[in-house]
């Protein structure tokens, strides 16, 4: 006969068994995307003509613009450069033989979403990619060390948050209208847990998150995905194009991989080796990453990497 604290001890013993079985289960999933979150081949049209994405002239948005591409859509890229977008535009034309709109935006000033709206005005938009963002600043600092403090706070909020939000309220009505459509946000795996040194920047990531899940249970039943998608290393122009490895990934096999997950549920590493960083970044008590040695160490070998690969940078400002 069990005493009453067998009981209570076998049945603790139960919850904690079935609540990592459950967890092992979902992980199980993460490991097959292509077997647990199918997609049709024409998914990504079947959702409109349009993929529109922000920050498309390099990196990691250009990739996603070539791929929506590949998969049929018309693709609008935006960001600052135009000569960088016309080259782009004539290459995804070129390749996949889709049409391509190129919107030069500066994401960082205030009045250009009227603009932006008309721009888009005709068009039957599946998919947005808010790819579009900023670092601070290149090396690791605290907040108050910014020049410009004003200006950065400024551009930051404005590139990472307001512009997400705003492309948000521009294409998310034409979706729930036609009741379909895919949102991807691009957070950061850092903004995980609070971030030293770059502050700002993993706040702004965090806001990108939390709005895109919250989003994402208003939206859920109107038919539309959205979804927070959280990399860390992809060498890119913003990373000093750091060499690829297993965790440093190129924009191609990134986005390859994160576009498998876009069923996966309202916010993703984009691969398995991401969420592992992530997974090993919460299970890190913030008491120790949070010390003052943590810290410098940090600066100190963001400032070795860059001294390595001058003249760009580990972490470059955009
Ligand atoms: N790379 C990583 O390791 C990493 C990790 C986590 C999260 N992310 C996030 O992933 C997203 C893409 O990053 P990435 O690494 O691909 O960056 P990237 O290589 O620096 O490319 C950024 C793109 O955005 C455009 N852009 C930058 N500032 C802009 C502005 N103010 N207005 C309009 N366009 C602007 C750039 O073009 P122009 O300069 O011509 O405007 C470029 O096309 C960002 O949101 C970033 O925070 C990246």
């Amino acid at each position: 006969m069990m005493s009453g604290m067998e009981w209570v001890f076998t049945a603790l013993g139960a919850v904690v068994v079935i609540y990592y079985g459950v967890k092992l289960l979902f992980f199980t999933r993460m490991l097959y995307p292509k077997r647990w979150f199918p997609l049709p081949k024409s998914f990504f049209l079947s959702m409109g003509e349009w993929a529109v994405v922000t920050g498309a002239s390099e990196g990691i948005g250009r990739q996603y613009a070539f791929v929506l591409a590949e998969q049929g859509m018309n693709v609008v890229i935006m960001s600052r450069t135009k000569v960088t977008l016309d080259k782009v535009a004539k290459e995804i034309s070129e390749t996949t033989g889709r049409m391509v709109k190129v919107v030069v935006a500066d994401f960082t000033k205030d009045n250009i979403f009227t603009d932006i709206e008309e721009e888009l005005k005709y068009l039957d938009i599946g998919v947005l990619v808010n790819n579009v963002g900023m670092v601070p600043s290149a090396v690791p600092r605290r907040f108050l060390e910014d020049e410009d403090l004003d200006q950065t706070i400024m551009r930051i909020i404005n590139c990472n948050v307001r512009t997400m939000v705003k492309m948000c309220k521009i294409i998310l009505p034409g979706m729930e209208n036609r009741r379909k459509g895919v949102i991807v946000n691009i957070a950061s795996g850092i903004a995980s847990i609070p971030f030293p040194m770059y502050s700002l920047y993993a706040a702004s990531k965090i806001f990108v998150e939390r709005f895109s899940q919250g989003l994402q249970a208003e939206y859920r039943d109107k038919g539309i995905i959205i979804q927070a998608v959280s990399p860390f290393g992809v060498s890119t122009r913003m990373v000093g194009y750091q060499p690829t490895n297993m965790t440093m990934l190129s924009p191609q096999d990134f986005v390859k991989s994160s576009l498998q997950y876009i069923r996966a549920g309202d916010k993703t590493y984009g691969t398995i080796c991401h969420m592992f960083l992530g997974w090993l970044l919460l299970a890190i008590p913030s008491k120790i990453l949070h010390t003052e040695f943590m810290l410098q160490g940090l600066k100190e070998y963001v400032e070795k990497k860059q001294a390595e690969k001058r003249p760009s940078s580990v972490m470059r400002e955009t």
